[in-house]
């Protein structure tokens, strides 16, 4: 197959962020021989309180960053209430996701005031981006950590502790926390992330995320392999395999011998147990390869659903975003998912609303794009303009809010209906349905997801989470599935 072959010739070539130094207010490297103090003046051990926000590789490396700290003693705990340590681990990607933590940190003011023991931490991509101007603006905040720069949060802990306030934004070229164990926050035992790489190097133009997690480095494959084990040990029964881009996987040993692509990761991790469920975020249309889409078809325990975002339907549009496909290449893409995978693969994209200049034309294009592919499921914004990015630097904003929020209205209101009409086809029929957790409704139905990830409420009679249910399905809503088990 070869590559999409759109250049943006109009805008400078975009230079990849560097890692940088900038910022910080110690020079020394990350050394694995601190020791932070593992309990408060009463001799109790500190307790850790960490909130995550933005997407799943956030959730993930809260999970990283909780093991950390634990090693160093501290405990998790779930109630802000009593904690003795504070981390927001923060999301830059719209002015809403940055506006919520602000608004977060306001209320974790109140609690400090009556606990002025209490120290605050800043990690994840606001971090990164606003890097020590976060101590300027607010003031209640100690500590500020990008995420390539967890391993140092005990050395910065420790300048906390000593009276200073502490950051380290460094970003890495190698960084992957390979060999750290996440401790599982917030588990339900049977599903879990496995961050498979970091960083992007794609340059979407109205994208924060590379400048926020620096360059693409993929991580080793045998470490992601043993994770997978070792969750299978622990009665897991589904991951997920994480990334911005995952189908641009490319790992080498260092002795050059060996080389996985993403498709034979998939395969690996769907080899380690044929009960192991297997899922995968975010596919890019520019790179998911038919190899992969084989490899899916090859293994039951590969889930058949593909979040391939498409963020508009207009090639012009697609150009200005820099995503490098046009649209006939991403209807290509779909039907080789629909040839390779049959139309029972469940796909769901990410759409943008009201990006620069965009036309009324050009929105329409959106809509009849998803008229065509019927996504199961869509996260859908409308533009927000991020500081530093290709397009806040080269394009105009120039699409009124009201006519953002109609398009985006639009495609909200077409979305509901695919979702209906995907959903009603999965009536009649059996689904294998893993049991992850109760229904929010009733403690006696259980709430699980199909292989095209489907969310299918059933009454538990004597099954229970983490077993395999067929589930005949007959009815179904625009976000649910109920049925009964067989
Ligand atoms: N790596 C993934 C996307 C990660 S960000 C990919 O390439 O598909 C998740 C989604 O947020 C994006 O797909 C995009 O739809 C949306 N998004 C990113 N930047 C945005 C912005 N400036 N305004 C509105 N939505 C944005
Ligand atoms: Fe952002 Fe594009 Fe990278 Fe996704 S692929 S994280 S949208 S730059
Ligand atoms: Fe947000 Fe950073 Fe993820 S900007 S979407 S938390 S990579």
């Amino acid at each position: 197959m070869s590559q999409p072959l759109i250049t943006l010739d109009f805008l400078d070539t975009p230079a990849l962020p560097t890692p940088s130094v900038e910022a910080n207010t110690h020079a020394h490297e990350p050394s694995g021989e601190v020791r932070v103090s593992p309990t408060t003046r009463t001799g109790r051990k500190r307790k850790l309180y960490i909130e995550s926000y933005g997407c799943q590789m956030n959730f993930s490396d809260s999970e990283i960053v909780s093991s950390i700290l634990f090693e160093q003693g501290f405990d998790t705990t779930e109630q802000l209430e009593g904690a003795d340590l504070v981390l927001l681990n923060t999301c830059s990607i719209r002015e809403k996701a940055e506006q919520t933590v602000r608004m977060r940190l306001a209320q974790i003011n109140g609690h400090k005031k009556r606990n002025p023991g209490l120290l605050v931490g800043v990690l994840g991509c606001m971090a990164e981006r606003l890097k020590s101007k976060f101590l300027e603006e607010e003031k209640l905040v100690d500590l500020v950590v990008g995420p390539d720069a967890y391993r140092d949060l005990p050395q910065l802990i420790q300048q906390v502790d000593g009276g200073q306030k502490a950051v380290n934004v460094l970003l890495s070229r190698e960084e992957t926390y390979a060999d750290i164990t996440p401790v599982r926050l917030n588990s339900n035992g049977i599903t879990a992330f496995i961050s498979i790489m970091r960083g992007c190097d794609n340059m979407c133009s109205f994208c924060v995320v590379p400048f926020t997690r620096g360059r693409e480095r993929s991580r080793d494959a045998h470490s992601i392999v043993q994770e997978a084990r070792d969750l299978v040990a622990q009665g897991y029964k589904e991951v997920t395999l994480l990334g911005q881009n995952v189908d641009s996987y490319k790992w080498a040993s260092e002795d050059g011998l060996e080389h996985v692509n993403f498709a034979q990761l998939l395969e690996q991790v769907a080899l380690v147990h044929p009960e192991l469920r297997v899922r995968f975020s975010t596919s890019h249309p520019k790179d998911i390869t038919d190899e992969v889409l084989h490899t899916m078809a090859r293994y039951d325990n590969i889930c058949k659903y593909i979040h391939l975002p498409a963020q508009s339907g207009n090639t012009r549009v697609l150009k200005l975003m820099n995503r490098t496909y046009d649209r006939p290449w991403y209807e290509e893409r779909v039907q080789a998912i629909r040839r390779i995978l049959g139309d029972d693969c469940g796909i769901s994209t990410d759409m943008i609303a009201g990006f620069c200049s965009e036309t009324e034309e050009e929105h329409q294009d959106t809509l009849s794009l998803m008229d065509l592919v019927r996504y199961d499921m869509a996260y859908m914004f409308f533009y927000s303009e991020r500081p530093g990015t290709l397009a806040a630097r080269k394009l105009e904003d120039d699409i009124p809010l009201e006519v953002k929020k109609r398009r985006l209205a639009e495609i909200i209101e077409l979305q509901r209906e695919h979702s209906r009409v995907r959903n009603q086809r999965a009536v009649g029929r059996v689904h294998r349905v893993l049991a992850e957790n109760f229904s929010k409704r009733s403690d006696e139905h259980l709430s699980g997801r199909n292989s095209q990830n489907q969310v299918v409420i059933f009454p538990k009679k004597h099954f229970k989470k983490g077993d395999y249910v067929d589930v005949l399905v007959h009815e179904a809503t625009t976000n649910t599935l109920l049925g009964e088990a067989i």
